[in-house]
């Protein structure tokens, strides 16, 4: 299966900074390659760079949606207002949990996600308390039956879930390996259960969580691994493409 590298730029980046580092990225990308490189900008950066991106390099990806299409939701951006200049969201982040989304409104996100035809990038992860307690597992598990809880098979064949410990992001602890490689397994075996093998045929999983350069090829050589969600290095041009040209070289 084709790799994804999924960039978070979150609340970084005006217009005008965005197409500067979309161009330098661009640069430094492969012409050709089977990796997926995706960049979820700000909101008010989709558009603009829209019209400038190199399609054949970079797809772009919101960072968050509404659950609905429209309305009085002061403030808000609807899917059906991204649908066709998004491919991917970001959805059910843990910076956006810890700001009160719970799995009752994921659920209807990710729903809303696939009404669109944007694929959700729905992440899940446990906290250090969670982990602490060896409750990663399980914590991860409760959080995707919940979230996947309106979904079909056939939704489910595109659905990503990126694997994103909330003790890892932004600090640089990184999860070693062989702690990732557990939750995948579980995230598949939960996928599987619920909606049979075809499914979970189609399912990509992620890590992410203080992903470099330098840590990168150990994540993406794990079985079951499918790719990366990048933060604070999504915004350094050059680590986010020695990163995409990691997982173009590995085999
Ligand atoms: P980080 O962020 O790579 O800066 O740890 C990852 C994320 O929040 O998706």
């Amino acid at each position: 299966m084709a790799r994804l590298i999924v960039g978070n730029w979150k609340m970084n980046l005006n217009p005008g900074e965005a197409s500067v580092l979309v161009h330098r990225l661009e640069d430094k990308l492969a012409a050709k390659s089977d990796t997926e490189v995706v960049i979820c900008p700000p909101f008010i950066d989709l558009y603009p760079i829209s019209k400038e991106l190199d399609k054949k390099k970079l797809t772009l990806g919101s960072q968050n949606i509404h659950y609905l299409d429209e309305g009085a939701f002061t403030g808000e951006i609807s899917p059906a207002m991204l649908k066709g200049l998004v491919s991917y969201s970001i959805i059910g982040h843990s910076e956006r949990r810890a700001m009160g989304e719970d799995d009752k409104l994921i659920a209807k996100k990710v729903a809303a996600a696939f009404r669109n035809d944007i694929v959700p990038v729905l992440c899940v992860g446990e906290t250090l308390a969670d982990r602490e307690h060896k409750l990663s597992t399980k914590v991860v598990i409760d959080q995707l039956t919940a979230d996947l809880a309106q979904l079909t098979a056939a939704d489910v064949a595109e659905l990503v879930v990126a694997y994103e410990p909330v003790w890892a992001i932004g600090t640089g602890k990184f999860a070693k390996p062989d702690e990732v490689s557990p939750v995948v397994a579980a995230i598949r075996q939960t996928i599987e259960e619920l909606y049979g093998e075809d499914g979970a045929a189609g399912l990509r999983v992620l890590y992410g969580g203080s992903v470099n350069p330098d840590n990168c090829a150990a994540y993406l050589k794990l079985p079951g691994v499918d790719g990366l969600l990048v933060g604070g290095a999504s915004l350094n041009y050059e680590e986010f493409a020695q990163i995409a040209k990691v997982a173009q070289d590995l085999k």
